[in-house]
């Protein structure tokens, strides 16, 4: 019985410590979608863009991708890939780790993974809390990874993100707070939080979001390239178990009827 316990809480061991590892900015929940081919094409054009000059998806094959997202492979070949790579290539890239490392502080990481490392919560919230500080050699820094190599790639896209105090809506027990005479919003000054900029990138928030969440599925399921299929075939499997049933029970019924 000790034993046993023992074993119980060694396996629960990680979970703790995993848990107690997650300090930082509350990070926003999303909803992925892994069958939106429209998501996950303007995800990978994204990927391909602004991800594939520093990071490769190894583990992955373009054909593969083209496939399953239903690009044709003249089109994936003339717009998402840079590299001279044949089709049927893995997606690597040219950069060198110990260049990257002299260059950035840390190697880019290989991101095929990524989202089974991380979780899409936490990539969402991570490419969207790049900050302008001066400090850091590319000028960029992050709230959800503080310190982070990575320059802040999309900023072309997101705009001038700054740290500073703003004006944020009161909000009590989930519902937002409004002046019962005037019908104003309630606010109070909050600092040390993220603000764009406005008009200083090619996207509107909204559209940013968009983007990066499209980019978030498109690394949820380079992650998870099966995820897709499983859920096909266990509707197929499930029917054969429903049909195979009706067959074991007459099956059954025929067998018993002379013994009973
Ligand atoms: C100019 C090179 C460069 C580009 C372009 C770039 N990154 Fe990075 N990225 C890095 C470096 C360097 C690191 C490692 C940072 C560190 O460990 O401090 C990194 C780290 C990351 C991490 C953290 C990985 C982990 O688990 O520690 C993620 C996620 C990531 N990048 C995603 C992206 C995505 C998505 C894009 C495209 C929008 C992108 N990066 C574009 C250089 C780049």
């Amino acid at each position: 019985m000790k034993k046993l316990f023992a074993v119980l809480i060694l396996a629960a061991l990680p979970v703790f410590s995993f848990a107690a590892e997650h300090g930082g900015p509350e990070l926003e929940k999303i909803d992925i979608d892994l069958a939106d081919k429209a998501a996950l094409q303007d995800g990978a054009r994204t990927f391909a863009n602004y991800c594939m000059g520093c990071h490769s998806a190894k583990f992955q094959r373009y054909e593969r991708v083209a496939d399953d997202l239903g690009i044709p492979h003249d089109l994936m070949l003339n717009n998402l890939v840079f590299t001279g790579a044949k089709i049927g290539d893995h997606m690597k890239i040219g950069m060198q780790p110990a260049d990257a490392k002299t260059w950035f502080g840390a190697a880019p990481p290989d991101l095929t993974l990524v989202a089974r490392v991380r979780g899409t919560d936490w990539l969402y919230g991570y490419l969207k809390s790049f900050y302008e500080d001066p400090s850091r050699p590319f000028g960029a820094n992050n709230k959800v990874f503080p310190n982070v190599g990575m320059p802040n790639v999309l900023a072309g896209l997101q705009g001038r993100q700054v740290v500073g105090c703003k004006q944020i809506q009161v909000v009590e027990d989930g519902k937002k707070q409004y002046d019962p005479l005037t019908g104003t919003p309630l606010t109070h000054e909050a600092c040390d939080q993220l603000t764009i900029l406005p008009k200083t990138g090619a996207l509107t928030e909204e559209q940013f979001d968009e983007k990066v969440k499209n980019l978030v599925t498109f690394l949820a399921y380079s992650a998870n390239p099966v995820k897709l299929e499983h859920q096909r075939i266990g509707t197929y499997v499930l029917l054969y178990l429903a049909f195979f049933f009706v067959f074991a029970y007459l099956l059954k019924r025929e067998y018993w009827k002379d013994i009973h």
